[in-house]
């Protein structure tokens, strides 16, 4: 299994502090939170990060830290989505399945191991504000039914997907659909691979999500040892 990080974005609720540092790249608890989410990562053949935003700061952190050795940037030039930051990485795939995460919040250990063991799927955690995350329905079987993009009007909690996926290669095939916002989105990616096979919801026992100044802050004094 190979992995992508998505780690080409402006940050900008995060800002003034993404001004000058990737968000990526912001400390939690004295590491950037790449070095977190590397840290937390399944063996893999090969890690691919997508960049583009201070691009040579990512870059420079990967060829300091010791978790992976095989590992490449792809550089995302055009900000047109986390489904064409996936497709960006096609040439570089070398494994049969690909994990791709978020680069952007903390997630646990354990939660990425249990991913690793599915053909194809997404971690899912309770949310409280439904209309903030893409929000996923299951089938009975436990496999993904649909997910749908930041809804109005859902009682809280809601499955709400993470950012954090596995793919078999045969998602390099697809092509993604240009969505509302203008951007191809990796969610068009994850119905058309449910849409082929099950794709399964794996239940996610920790998730820290560092998206925006007061949740960064609360992450200096969070419990994170899971995502360790
Ligand atoms: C993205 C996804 C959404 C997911 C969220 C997790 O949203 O589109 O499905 O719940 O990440 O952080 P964004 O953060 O780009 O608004």
């Amino acid at each position: 299994m190979d992995a992508i990080i998505l780690a080409a974005g402006k940050g900008t609720r995060l800002r003034p502090h993404t001004e000058t540092v990737p968000k990526p790249l912001l400390p939690v608890q004295g590491r950037p939170i790449l070095d977190w989410i590397v840290g937390a990562l399944p063996p893999v053949e090969r890690l691919v990060v997508v960049v583009n935003y201070l691009a040579e700061q990512i870059e420079a952190y990967l060829a300091s830290q010791t978790h992976v050795t095989n590992w490449a940037t792809v550089r995302q030039s055009e900000p047109l989505g986390t489904g064409h930051a996936l497709m960006s990485c096609a040439a570089e795939m070398r494994g049969d399945r690909v994990m791709v995460l978020n680069g952007d919040d903390l997630l646990g250990r354990a939660d990425l191991a249990r991913l690793a063991e599915v053909p194809a799927g997404i971690l899912a955690h309770p949310v409280q504000a439904p209309k903030d995350y893409g929000i996923i329905f299951q089938n009975l079987d436990g496999t993904l039914k649909q997910i749908i993009e930041k809804p109005d009007g859902l009682e809280p909690p809601q499955l709400a997907n993470i950012g954090a996926y596995v793919f078999p290669r045969s998602v390099f095939g697809y092509t993604l659909p240009k969505s509302p916002r203008g951007e191809y989105e990796i969610t068009d990616a994850v119905a058309q691979c449910a849409a082929a096979g099950p794709f399964r919801v794996v239940p996610a026992t920790y998730w820290l999500p560092i998206g925006n100044v007061p949740q960064w802050e609360a992450a200096q004094t969070a419990d994170v040892r899971p995502a360790t």
